[in-house]
């Protein structure tokens, strides 16, 4: 498997774990149980930081172009359907987040909210396993070789130039502290 595909899907580990907080999160909430309002807005933040920030631009940006290059469809093909996909996520966290602002003073906010966060949730958990299970080994068999090391070097120009020294790490610390947050909130009940 290439270096680059193999980034994406180390990537994708972390991600699910705060797919998993997120989902448990809203299952308390759901149950009437007191949940942080910051708890969704700090997940929001990690989603639109690290998921479509660091994840995303190296898929949109660098990937996904390399794949139509190399002949893949852009229309009616993977592609275009993981393209939705990230914008239907981008939806639902935009709702998700801006529903958690209202949370304490809105009452027909905590639907919102759960809604949201688990459609969210549902609908990473599928995409991710199509990455991981069709689109990344279909990348690993087209791309030629000069292309693959391309895609590699072009990934780390992302994490130095555009996302920056230690953005990284600060999102993998945000997503250890939700899903301690989130087990927090299972054993307080
Ligand atoms: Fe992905």
């Amino acid at each position: 498997m290439m270096e680059a595909t193999q980034m994406l899907m180390s990537e994708h580990r972390v991600i699910e774990r705060v797919i998993q907080a997120l989902e448990i999160a809203a299952k308390r909430l759901d149950q009437g149980s007191p949940v942080r309002p910051g708890f969704f807005m700090d997940a929001s933040d990690f989603i639109k930081g690290f998921a479509d920030g660091c994840h995303h631009k190296k898929e949109e940006g660098v990937l996904f172009k390399a794949l139509v290059e190399s002949g893949m469809p852009i229309q009616g093909g993977p592609v275009a359907v993981m393209l939705y996909e990230h914008e239907q996520g981008r939806a639902f966290t935009r709702a998700m987040r801006e529903a958690a602002e209202r949370l304490e003073t809105d009452p027909t906010a905590r639907a919102a909210v759960i809604e949201n966060a688990l459609e969210y949730a549902g609908l990473l958990r599928q995409h991710i396993q199509k990455e991981d299970g069709v689109l990344f080994p279909m990348a690993d068999r087209l791309l030629p070789l000069e292309k693959q090391q391309q895609v590699t070097e072009d990934f780390e120009h992302i994490e130095q130039e555009e996302t920056g020294e230690g953005v990284h790490e600060k999102y993998l610390a945000l997503a250890e502290a939700l899903e301690r947050e989130a087990a927090h909130t299972v054993t307080e009940a």
